[in-house]
């Protein structure tokens, strides 16, 4: 049965949902970092939020582990090339929490603009002070919205709500887009710096996010202007932010996230004008059971379903397609197979992939990242899979390309993979008959018709009378069997160059080998073993 970690606190109904599906739930908060990797060798998938932090450390040599599911947006609390380096597939769930993040933050501007929270503590004191908690209206300010994607653009519709101008920033949303929801968008953020009475951040972190709102932005900011932050820590530079307010150039922050948490520094926390929550964006009931029954529907779909959706780092996938791409997946994974067994040892220096026909109205991108599995899969000793092949190919320096074609050739459907070595190039292509029968159609320049499965014997020779009745023989007296042959001669006339493809029932022995080799009219001869024809693809769920 497939088993479960979960580590941060997940809703009841996400816990149920994972248990009615099947699957072994293993609830363990409060783990220190070398407890999660040691709990992490049990599992086949773990689900966290922001509580849990999952570095290269942690992810290393984890051959079990197939899936990381944060329950929420960011996934920056996650070494998300580790994760792919090992082949493990990391999934979020990106809308569970937008309306209740963009309502926290409206939360925030209101009681920033009108100092709910100093006033209240005052009253809790015992004062009743009217004076020193006069506030700004909002209607009529203008709001500067910077990352306008989900929680941005929720939050600028409801600012709209509130009548203000809502200026914003966002380099993949269109200036049309945008103006349907009554934004003007600018065309960089130091466009709008100087321009708003309230800013706030709704980006993910990233290196180009860090200290986006930094001390010269800050400075250049209209004086008495607030910041808003609900998005990431670090988005705005946390002492540059504390110095600006300090000077009385800022005249307050409303800060939900930051670069450490809980805090370790409390300079800003502490500052009059600065109102701080701790990490509560996406803290409703109604979010956290949204997240939590996503992540437990993503985690089952992918360990029993195969199913791939909402991915950072692999396409996304359906149950129907994975398993109208099984075929093809096999199919890429054996030309992988097949082309790094006839490449003896030559540098790899890059491979193409050709789709004709029906495969390319596929998921290319997967079958080639299947093929790229396949080529890789026996030349290293870390678990290659669908997910990390490409990526190991790259840090090789070997370059994968693709293209496609809609014509049909001689063949309905067909990939044709050729890979580029230090010796020369390799091509072989193949078909699929039927829903499920592999063919390899192609080798170098011969067309044939061989089974891609089990052992093969390739051999290269002139087209002469005689040949194939010799291998029988040697085979015969040797105890090989062959299953199945096929030929590829040169115009597909007689006395020319020529390859032939026997699958063979069992391997031959070297000393049978050597014997075919001496025919006078063989030039080459080599053996490649692939899986059984229907073997399970090794990184799916039952294949
Ligand atoms: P999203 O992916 O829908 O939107 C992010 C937007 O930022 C995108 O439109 C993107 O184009 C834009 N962007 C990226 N780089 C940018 C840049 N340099 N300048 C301007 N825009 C840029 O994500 P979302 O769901 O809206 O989440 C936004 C942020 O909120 C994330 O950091 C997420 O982790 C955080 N979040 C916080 C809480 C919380 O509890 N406080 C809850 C949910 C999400
Ligand atoms: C998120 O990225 O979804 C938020 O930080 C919310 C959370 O996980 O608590």
């Amino acid at each position: 049965m497939a088993r479960v970690l979960i580590t941060d606190n997940l809703s009841a109904a996400g816990l149920r949902c994972l248990k009615e599906a099947g699957l072994e739930v293993d609830v363990r908060s409060g783990l220190k970092p070398l407890e999660v990797r040691e709990a992490l060798k049990e599992v086949d998938g773990i689900i966290i939020r922001s509580g849990t932090t999952l570095t290269e450390e942690l992810l290393k040599d984890q051959p079990r582990l197939k899936v990381i599911v944060r329950a929420g947006v960011g996934v920056d609390n996650i070494d998300l090339s580790a994760a792919t380096r090992e082949g493990i597939v990391v999934m979020n769930t990106p809308a569970g929490n937008t309306t209740s993040t963009a309502e926290h933050t409206i939360a925030m501007l209101l009681a920033l603009s009108r100092n709910i929270a100093p006033a209240a503590a005052s009253m809790k004191a015992g004062k009743w002070d009217r004076k020193s908690y006069t506030g700004t209206q909002l209607a009529g300010k203008t709001l500067a919205v910077v990352g306008l994607g989900r929680i941005g653009l929720a939050v600028a519709k409801r600012a709209v709500g509130l009548e203000m101008k809502v200026i914003g920033y966002d380099p993949f949303l269109s200036a049309e887009r945008a103006a349907e929801h009554g934004i003007e968008v600018v065309r960089q953020v130091d466009d709008l710096i100087d321009r708003c009475d309230f800013l706030t951040v709704h980006t993910p972190l990233t290196d180009e996010t860090k200290g986006l709102i930094n001390a010269e932005r800050l400075a250049r900011m209209k004086k008495g202007a607030r910041i808003i932050n609900c998005a990431r820590g670090g988005i705005v530079d946390e002492a540059a932010l504390a110095d600006a307010i300090e000077k009385g150039h800022v005249a307050g922050a409303a800060l939900d996230v930051f670069v450490q948490e809980p805090p370790g520094d409390d300079r800003l926390v502490k500052l009059p004008g600065v109102l701080t929550t701790p990490h509560l964006g996406a803290s409703t009931d109604e979010a956290q059971e949204l997240v939590a029954v996503e992540a437990a529907e993503i985690i089952s779909g992918f360990l029993l379903r195969n199913e791939v959706r909402h991915a950072v780092n692999m396409a996304p996938l359906s149950a129907a397609e994975m398993a109208d791409m099984r075929a093809y997946l096999d199919l890429g994974r054996r030309l992988g197979l097949l082309l790094a067994q006839q490449n003896k040892g030559a540098g790899l220096r890059a491979a193409h992939l050709m789709y004709r026909g029906e495969a390319a109205t596929k998921n290319t991108r997967l079958i080639t990242s299947s093929f790229a599995a396949g080529l890789l899969e026996t030349a290293l000793s870390e678990h290659v899979n669908i997910v990390n092949a490409e990526m190991l190919a790259k840090e090789r320096g070997i370059r994968i390309t693709e293209s496609a074609s809609s014509d049909v050739g001689d063949f309905s459907t067909m990939i044709r993979a050729t890979i580029e070595t230090d010796a020369g190039e390799l091509t072989a292509a193949g078909t699929i008959f039927g829903k499920q029968f592999l063919r390899l159609v192609r080798l170098g320049t011969f067309s044939l018709d061989a089974y891609l499965d089990g052992t093969l014997l390739i051999y290269k020779h002139r087209d002469v009378p005689g040949l194939i009745g010799f291998i029988g023989t040697i085979f015969g007296r040797h105890q090989v069997n062959i299953a199945h042959m096929a030929l590829g001669r040169e115009k597909n006339e007689p006395g020319g160059d020529a390859v032939a493809v026997l699958n063979l029932d069992n391997e031959p022995s070297a000393a049978a080998l050597d014997e075919v080799r001496k025919h006078p009219e063989v030039t080459g001869i080599e053996v490649v073993k692939l899986p059984p024809a229907g073997a399970p693809l090794p990184w799916l769920v039952g294949g």
